[in-house]
């Protein structure tokens, strides 16, 4: 059987809403009833970010996997165990942080009975990017991380390029240190074992970073 799918039209796309405050759960709460944007119709729910309020740390993502979309928070599944081993690696205690996502629903496609990720269109990012907005706003963080070329291009613009800006800190409209670097999904992407070793490495080592900036905000 064809499944002729609606292409998407305005109707589609309503602002973002989010509640003027900065109580995350009070954020969290609308976010689960966010209909900005189409994705929420194939998704299972919104996936919020996860942390303390008080982080000085916060890391974000493009958007939830299969895993996440599931389980209702960010990082729980392959890449989340890799980041999560990698901030070990690096001295950070992921407890201590914020993690989240420019996009808080699962963009995905069937291929089988598989659900594959769907790159998120710019619209769907523009769309979410309030809640992005708000989380940032609630915790001000002292240090910003953009994990991967989503992330990085919906703080710092559409000239962002992480390979060649990862690994230094740069002022955004959000946090003066604001740092990109890889996304751990693309280290479970790699063609072998030598060039995943070596992007593990490089990706602890930015991380390694972030701790001494971290120590040094305080
Ligand atoms: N990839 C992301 O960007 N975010 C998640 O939460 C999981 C995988």
């Amino acid at each position: 059987m064809i499944v002729h799918r609606r292409r998407s039209s305005t109707e589609d796309w309503h602002p973002a809403p989010v509640p003027e405050t900065s109580d995350l759960h009070k954020l969290q709460a609308a976010a689960a009833k966010c209909k900005a944007c189409p994705l929420y119709k194939n998704a299972t729910q919104t996936v919020f970010g996860e942390g303390t309020r008080n982080a000085k740390l916060v890391l974000v993502g493009e958007q939830p996997g299969d895993r996440e979309d599931r389980a209702g928070r960010p990082f729980v599944g392959p890449a989340g165990k890799l980041l999560d081993r990698a901030l070990e690696e690096a001295g950070i205690d992921r407890q201590e942080t914020y993690v989240t996502n420019a996009v808080k629903h699962f963009k995905w496609e069937p291929r089988g009975k598989r659900r594959l990720h769907k790159k998120p269109s710019s619209r769907d990012i523009a769309a979410c990017k309030p809640w992005l907005e708000a989380e940032l706003q609630a915790i001000a963080p002292r240090v910003l991380v953009l994990l991967g070329s989503t992330a990085a291009q919906t703080i710092l613009g559409s000239k962002v390029r992480v390979l060649r800006d990862r690994g230094h800190a740069m002022p955004s409209e959000y946090c003066q240190k604001t740092f990109v670097t890889v996304h751990p999904s693309s280290l479970l992407r790699a063609p072998d074992e030598e060039s995943r070793d070596r992007n593990y490495a490089e990706f602890v080592a930015d991380l390694k970073k972030v701790a001494r900036l971290l120590r040094s905000a305080d």
